[in-house]
């Protein structure tokens, strides 16, 4: 026998970027190949907003290896746990952190406990973490309630916390502006994004401001952050005590990130602002339905704002717009099925089955 030589090789962001990276020899890379997600280009919603010499592109994070962007830090957070000799890691979550820490967790055998709001998260991810083998814990309460129980549990430093207020989170997080820069060959003029717990607006403009430093672009976007009208602390000003939103993942009153996304917005001279449950709705059928891309409702939220602000002659021409779409759309498929238009069921009949076709 001949020995086989393996063709390709798909690497994780860590060794794609590991130069930006706090990592060591000593670090074991604990890597789903995660990153290297696509830039899709808008077809349809450019179009339908009468936007002309704008480009729109979706950075399409659903594609990652549990199906969200939270993989990029995951990767970091539990290399770095591991090098430094955890035993075990825990999670507050609206479900896709925690899917993707069950996932990592289970590839390097650490032991996985995940809080999560009873009744508000998402099927597929409470199926995740519950089938990569984590301790899954329903709380009668929120995220929020559910982060401030796994921070003290955590406080003792027996088992790691791996939200997004572990730093090395939003380091592999970053990893997603490095890449929008490498496909674009600069930063875009705006970037949108959906916000939550505000780790993610966090790590992309530090990742934007630290390719520009190193010289990988030109220039820095303006960041434009979306959270959902009935979880909308920051656009308040407040904490919200009792979120809702049909966007689970993005159900959050009081963001650990806080801070870092009001600085994301004031230094790129952005905004974040909130779009309706009925316009996530909207957007999330519109990229589904004429673009071809599923995402979750959270994600389609930063669609919605990007409409939103398309409709009041926010963007100038010349320019491109980026959306992180940052989760996929079979994570959810309550909200998939609860639309008007029913799928159809008849006899296998093909006088039925014609009757469908020309309704
Ligand atoms: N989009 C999706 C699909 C998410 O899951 C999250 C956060 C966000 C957007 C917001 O990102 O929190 O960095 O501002 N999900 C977390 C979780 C809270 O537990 O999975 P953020």
């Amino acid at each position: 026998m001949t020995s086989r030589k393996f063709a390709v090789k798909k690497i994780g962001i860590i060794e794609r970027y590991q130069e930006f990276l706090p990592i060591t020899e000593r670090t074991p890379i604990i890597s789903l190949n995660e990153g290297n997600t696509p830039l899709i280009l808008a077809e349809a919603l450019p179009v339908e907003l009468g936007l002309k010499n704008i480009r729109i592109y979706y950075k399409f994070e659903g594609l990652n290896p549990t199906g969200s962007f939270k993989d990029r830090g995951m990767t970091m957070a539990i290399s770095k746990a591991m090098e430094s000799g955890a035993k075990a890691v825990i999670c507050a979550s609206t479900g896709n952190t925690s899917a993707s820490a069950a996932a990592y967790a289970s590839r390097c055998g650490l032991k996985c406990f995940v809080l999560i709001p009873e009744g508000k998260i998402a099927k597929g991810k409470l199926i995740q973490a519950y089938r990569y083998g984590a301790k899954t814990i329903m709380i009668k309460g929120n995220f929020d309630q559910a982060l401030k129980l796994v921070q003290e549990i955590s406080a003792d430093g027996k088992i790691t916390l791996v939200n997004s207020v572990n730093p090395f989170r939003i380091e592999g997080q970053k990893s997603a502006a490095f890449e929008i820069v490498d496909d674009l060959g600069d930063a875009p003029e705006y970037h949108a994004i959906p916000v939550g717990n505000a780790g993610n607006i966090t790590a992309y403009w530090k990742g934007y401001n630290e390719y520009k430093k190193a010289g990988r672009s030109d220039t820095l976007p303006k960041m434009l952050g979306f959270q959902a009208a009935g979880s909308a602390p920051i656009v308040e000003g407040k904490p919200v005590p009792n979120p809702e939103t049909i966007a689970t993942a993005i159900r959050i009153g009081n963001p650990a990130s806080w801070k870092g996304a009001t600085n994301a917005r004031d230094e790129s001279g952005g905004l974040i602002e909130a779009v309706t449950d009925e316009d996530i709705r909207k957007a999330y059928r519109f990229i589904a339905e004429r673009e071809g891309v599923f995402a979750e409702p959270a994600s389609a939220a930063a669609v919605a704002g990007v409409i939103k602000l398309a409709k009041r002659n926010y963007f100038e021409s010349n320019t491109r717009i980026v959306i992180t779409l940052t989760g996929a759309g079979l994570k959810d498929p309550d909200i998939a099925m609860s639309f008007d238009d029913k799928i159809e069921c008849v006899e296998p009949d093909i006088s039925k089955v014609k009757e469908v076709i020309q309704s």
